[in-house]
Formats: structure tokens, C-alpha cells, sequence
């Protein structure tokens, strides 16, 4: 039997080493949080995109009780942005993350269905999401679009 190796690359630092256009993206993320809906988790997240021509729209997790009905804040911000800009290719995100702790060491990736919808973003713009994860201790940086994180993944293109 073959096998394939389906590599992942991703760049880690620390805050002070991104780019000050990096950061902005970051900053806005960061500050999104304080506006997250996490009653039931306590997980605040905070997203951020900048959009083609440089316009950042945030957006947070929003929480429900029927808990299936909330949504990520990545895919709040996504679908926030393509709504109000959907002729504005997304071309960076940033994800940062606090509970009552704090800010979190480590960055949280985003979820499965976060990954799927940030595919269909970059196929609908045909332009590859840089995505930023920060940690106060360190970052991810994702250079080439989602495709690292979602490797061997389903798309229009098995529709046709
Ligand atoms: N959450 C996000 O907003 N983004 C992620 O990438 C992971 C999880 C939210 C969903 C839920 O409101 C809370 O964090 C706990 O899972």
C-alpha cells in the first residue's frame, strides 16, 4: 500500500515579533473578546479579519442555551464580514482567546466547521486566509491558507 504525508507548516513567535500590520489584526482580536457571549463556557473568543484594502471587522463566540445554536467567533466574524463586504476578500484572520484567568499562554486553533467555512471563504475569493493564533506566550502563524489545517478536505470542486 502507498502512503501520502499530507505536511503541515506553521510559524510560531512570540506577539512582539509580528509585523506592526500583524499585530493590528492581532490587537483587534484581543480587544474583541471583552465583547464575546461565553455564559455557559466562561471561553471567550475574539476574532478578527482584514479585509482586501485594509477594512478590520471583528466578531466573538456567541452562546446559547439550546447550546447547538451559538456560534464560533470565527464564523460570526467570517460571516459578519462576507455580509457586509461581499465583494471584500478576506486576507487575514486573527484569533485570540481569554476566560476569567486571562489571556490564554497557548493559541486556540480554530474548530472543524470554523476550518470548513474559512475553505469556502478562500474559494469564494480565490485568495488564501493567512491565519494568526495568538498566545500570550507564543503565536501560530499559518502562512498559505487553511489548507495546513485542513488537509484532504471537501469542497464545490466533488459537487461538479
Ligand atoms: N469557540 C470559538 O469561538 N472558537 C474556537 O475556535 C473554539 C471554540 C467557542 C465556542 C464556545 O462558545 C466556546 O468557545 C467553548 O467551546
Amino acid at each position: 500500500m502507498k502512503e501520502m504525508i499530507l505536511q503541515t507548516k506553521v510559524k510560531v513567535c512570540t506577539v512582539d515579533e509580528l509585523s506592526a500590520h500583524d499585530r493590528e489584526v492581532v490587537d483587534a482580536a484581543r480587544k474583541a473578546t471583552a465583547n464575546s457571549y461565553a455564559v455557559y463556557s466562561g471561553f471567550n473568543v475574539g476574532a478578527a479579519v482584514r479585509l482586501v484594502g485594509g477594512t478590520i471587522v471583528t466578531g466573538t463566540n456567541q452562546e446559547n442555551a439550546a447550546y447547538p445554536s451559538g456560534l464560533c467567533a470565527e464564523r460570526t466574524t467570517l460571516f459578519w464580514a462576507n455580509s457586509q463586504y461581499p465583494d471584500k476578500a478576506v486576507e487575514v484572520l486573527a484569533i485570540a482567546a481569554r476566560t476569567a484567568d486571562g489571556e490564554l499562554d497557548r493559541p486556540i486553533p480554530p474548530c472543524g466547521a470554523c476550518r470548513q467555512v474559512i475553505l469556502e471563504t478562500e474559494k469564494r475569493y480565490n485568495t488564501p486566509v493567512r491565519i494568526i493564533l495568538y498566545g500570550a506566550k507564543e503565536c501560530y502563524v499559518v502562512e498559505d491558507g487553511i489548507k495546513a489545517l485542513l488537509p484532504l478536505s471537501f469542497d464545490a470542486g466533488f459537487l461538479e
